[in-house]
């Protein structure tokens, strides 16, 4: 079952390609038009909608994150990310033109099952982003959208992970595309794009031995810092999610903008900080200020682990490390950029000797608040 692989965890991070591949089949008609799944919002409706808030916990909640980022972008409509734990107790405010999207792997987790009963006594419009076809969240839903991961065994996230994210694309790709217009245009180009991901994604997985060196050589790190900015602050936060959960190592994510504002303090002489370096096409100039960070840091003595695209020279100067991904769209960058960290957290608890696939202390699917 674990199909050569040692651990399922290892399995699922291989298995990557085709749960975005999987996730993205059948979405769009032969004109380029997406379509969800069970659909019991009316087109009407969702075209009226006007805010967009997104309940989720943990690793689908930085899923979230980076839907935030794309569903403002490409449909401009407000995107709130709430952790669905929070989500209730603090009054929100929802109405029938909003739209109250969960994300969950498993569709049981009840903290954001409660949210989204909430959103509908409210009146919200629900949908959910889902990998377990039959479960309880997308039945409480208004409207579906499946994540095709496969079943995800290993307790920590990740190939569902990588379906959330590209479910949320095509739910921002298909508010767009309702719009109409340029917005349309623009989706198709996206969504066409998209279909070479994938392949991206198995690039990245077939060059990993570096990475898998690095982190057998860091067995005794006491803590890891990831920074990240735009799409990749929750790439940051998750790396740093992973490596707390796998290897029991302390880590933290921060957007890389913040560094100056309190974290830089943390940085001593050794210091291992990961940073996720956005394509040097990213709008506003972001590349560079995150290079700047890198300088900053590594001024400082720390050790810099650094991801950034095929051809960014721009980093090598001022990186210990870099693993490479190829280049996509700015906003697609968070499939890519992704894999190493998760693949580091894997090989470091590894070389921990612990289980990976049933970290201590947690559960696949958390069903109780
Ligand atoms: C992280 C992880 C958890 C889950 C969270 C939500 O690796 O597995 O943070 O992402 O408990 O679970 P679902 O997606 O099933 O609602």
């Amino acid at each position: 079952e674990k199909g050569g692989y040692a651990t399922y965890m290892e399995k699922e991070i291989f298995d990557q390609p085709q749960a975005v591949a999987d996730t993205l089949l059948g979405r769009s008609t032969p004109s380029g038009d997406l379509q969800l799944d069970d659909m019991r919002i009316t087109e009407e409706q969702l075209a009226a909608v006007d805010r967009v808030t997104i309940v989720a916990c943990g690793t689908a909640a930085y899923a979230g994150m980076v839907a935030k980022y794309a569903i403002e972008h490409w449909a401009r409509i407000p995107v709130e990310v709430s952790l669905a734990h929070e989500f209730r107790y603090c009054d929100p405010i929802a109405d029938e033109k909003t739209l109250v999207v969960s994300i969950s792997q498993s569709g049981e987790t009840m903290d954001t099952l409660m949210a989204v009963k909430h959103a509908r006594d409210l009146g919200a419009l629900t949908l959910s982003i889902c990998n377990t076809h039959g479960s309880t969240i997308p039945r409480e839903s208004d409207a579906v959208l499946y994540t095709h991961a496969g079943p995800e065994i290993a307790v920590a996230s990740t190939k569902a992970f990588l379906g959330q994210i590209t479910a949320c694309y095509i739910l921002g790709l298909y508010l767009a595309q309702l719009k109409g217009g340029s917005y349309a245009e623009d989706a198709k180009q996206v969504i066409a794009e998209l279909q070479d991901v994938p392949s991206k994604i198995a690039a990245v997985l077939s060059d990993v031995g570096r990475v898998r060196e690095v982190a057998r050589f860091m067995a005794d790190t006491r803590s890891v810092l990831f920074l990240g900015r735009h799409v990749g602050y929750p790439i940051a936060m998750e790396g740093a999610l992973k490596l707390k959960e796998l290897a029991y190592i302390h880590a933290e994510g921060f957007a890389a903008g913040e560094l100056k504002h309190g974290p830089i303090a943390l940085i001593e002489p050794g210091q291992p900080v990961f940073i996720v370096v956005p394509g040097p096409d990213t709008p506003h100039g972001l590349h560079g200020k995150v290079v700047s960070n890198i300088q900053e840091i590594r001024a400082r003595g720390a050790r810099t682990l650094v991801i950034a695209e095929e051809g960014d020279s721009s980093v090598d100067e001022f990186a210990d490390e870099v693993f490479r991904v190829p280049h996509t769209s700015p906003m697609l960058q968070p499939l890519l950029t992704v894999l190493p960290l998760q693949v580091f957290a894997l090989e470091l608890s590894t070389a921990k000797g612990l289980d990976v696939d049933q970290p201590r202390n947690l559960a696949k699917s958390v069903t109780v608040e």
